[in-house]
C-alpha cells in the first residue's frame, strides 16, 4: 500500500460509516449488524462453506428469538417457520431459491435478509426489468480500457452475479420473470454448470463454494415472461403466502410501521393500533370479497391491497397525525390513504368503494368516525 493510500484510508472509512448512519434505508446487514454479530457469537452449529451463520442461526435471524446471552433477535418475517427453514436449506444445496408470491408478500424483504445473514452482503443485486441486458447478469466492459488495451480481465466489469460466484456469496435477482426470456436463460449455465464463460478471453469464472442465488418473482406478473422450464428446474420454489389471519397482518403492519416511523423520526403510536386494525380489516375484506363475519359479500377492487400497501397507508397516516394532528393516529389520517390504495381505476373501483362504504362501513359498530372521514375524502 502506498503512503498516500494509507493516509486517505481512515478518512474514506469515516465517510463510509457516516453515510451508513445517515442512509435513509440502510442495508439489512448494517441495520441489524448487532443482531448478526450476536448470532454469530452464539452459533456453535456447523456452517456451510463461506456462510457467516449456520442454517439454524439464519432461520433464527429471520423468525426472531432470544439468544442465551439475552440478545433479542427481532422477527423479520412473520409467517410459517417451515417456509423459512425450506428457503434457508435450499441455499445450502446446489439449487437456487425462487421466492414466488403475490405483490407485497415480503419476497424482496426476505431475499435481502437471507443474503445479509448468509453472506453478510445483500447488495449483489440485479434488478430485473424488461430492459435488463445480458451484461447485467454476466459482465460488461469498461470501453475506455477495452479500446486502450484490448480485452483483458482489467477491462471487464463483473456483474453482481459474477462477483458472487467469485466470492462464494449470495447473488440476488429481483423480478426474474420481467427479464426477457433469452436473457433469463443466461442463468441456466451459471446455475447448472456453476461457471460463467468469458469467450472473449478464452477464460471462465468458476463459482466458489458458498455461491448461490435468490430470485424473486411476482405471481401477478405471470405471463409477462414465463420462466422457461429449463430454468425453473434449477430453482427450488418457495411460495410466500398472504398473512393467514388478521391478527398476523396487524402484527406485521405495526412492526414495520414502528421501524419505518423510527427511521423517519415519526412519533411512536401505540394508540394507533385501533386504526391499524381497521386498515387491515378493510384491506382483507376487500381482498377476500367477503366481510370478516362471513355474512356479506363485497366486490374486490382492481388493486392488490397488499400488506405492503397497508404499511404505506399507516405510515402516511402517522406522518399526517404527527405534522398536522395531535400525534395520535385517527380515522381522518388513514382515510385518504385507504381511498388511494382502493381506487386505482377511477371508474370501476370507485363504485366498489362506495358500495363497501355504504353497506359495510356505515353499519358497523364503532366505525362512525371512520365512515364520516371516508365520506369526506370520497366526495
Ligand atoms: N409476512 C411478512 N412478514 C414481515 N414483513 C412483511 C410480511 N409481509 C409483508 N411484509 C412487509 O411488506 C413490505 C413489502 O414487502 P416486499 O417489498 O418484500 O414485497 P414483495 O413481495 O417483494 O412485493 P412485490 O411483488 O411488489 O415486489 C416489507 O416492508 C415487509 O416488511
Ligand atoms: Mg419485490
Amino acid at each position: 500500500m502506498t503512503e498516500a493510500a494509507e493516509a486517505t484510508e481512515p478518512v474514506e472509512e469515516a465517510a463510509g460509516a457516516a453515510s451508513r448512519d445517515e442512509a435513509l434505508r440502510p442495508h439489512a446487514e448494517d441495520a441489524f449488524a448487532h443482531e448478526l454479530t450476536a448470532l454469530a457469537a452464539a452459533d456453535d452449529r456447523p456452517r456451510p462453506a463461506r456462510w457467516r451463520l449456520s442454517p439454524w442461526a439464519v432461520a433464527t435471524y429471520l423468525l426472531g428469538g432470544t439468544l442465551p446471552d439475552g440478545t433479542v433477535i427481532t422477527p423479520k418475517y412473520v409467517g410459517p417457520r417451515r417456509i423459512v427453514e425450506v428457503a434457508v436449506t435450499t441455499l445450502a444445496t446446489d439449487r437456487a431459491l425462487l421466492l414466488l408470491g403475490v405483490p407485497g408478500t415480503a419476497k424482496t424483504w426476505v431475499s435481502e435478509h437471507l443474503a445479509a445473514a448468509v453472506s453478510g452482503d445483500s447488495t449483489l443485486l440485479v434488478q430485473g426489468t424488461a430492459g435488463t441486458p445480458e451484461e447485467a447478469i454476466r459482465y460488461g466492459w469498461n470501453y475506455a480500457r477495452l479500446l486502450a488495451h484490448g480485452p483483458s480481465r482489467d477491462a471487464l466489469v463483473p456483474s453482481p452475479v459474477m462477483r458472487a460466484m467469485a466470492e462464494g456469496a449470495t447473488a440476488r435477482v429481483e423480478e426474474l420473470t420481467r427479464i426477457p426470456a433469452d436473457v433469463q436463460d443466461t442463468l441456466i449455465t451459471i446455475l447448472s454448470e456453476k461457471t460463467l464463460p468469458i469467450p472473449e478471453l478464452g477464460q471462465e469464472v468458476q463459482a466458489v463454494r458458498g455461491f448461490n442465488l435468490i430470485a424473486t418473482a411476482n405471481d401477478r406478473d405471470r405471463g409477462v415472461n414465463e420462466l422457461s422450464s429449463a430454468l425453473r428446474r434449477r430453482f427450488n420454489t418457495v411460495v410466500l403466502p398472504l398473512p393467514a389471519t388478521a391478527d398476523a397482518e396487524v402484527d406485521i403492519v405495526s412492526r414495520r410501521v414502528d421501524q419505518m416511523g423510527r427511521s423517519l423520526d415519526l412519533p411512536a403510536a401505540p394508540e394507533g393500533i385501533d386504526e391499524i386494525r381497521r386498515v387491515v380489516t378493510v384491506f382483507r375484506e376487500l381482498r377476500d370479497g367477503v366481510t370478516t363475519d362471513g355474512r356479506t359479500k363485497v366486490k374486490s377492487p382492481s388493486g392488490t391491497l397488499s400488506t405492503a400497501e397497508a404499511i404505506s397507508v399507516v405510515t402516511g397516516g402517522l406522518a399526517l397525525a404527527a405534522h398536522f394532528g395531535d400525534g395520535v393516529l385517527r380515522p381522518a389520517d388513514v382515510a385518504a390513504g385507504i381511498l388511494g390504495a382502493v381506487v386505482r381505476d377511477p371508474a370501476a373501483d370507485r363504485v366498489v368503494w362506495q358500495e363497501y362504504l355504504e353497506t359495510v362501513v356505515r353499519e358497523r359498530d364503532g366505525w362512525k368516525d371512520f365512515y364520516r372521514a371516508c365520506r369526506e375524502v370520497s366526495a
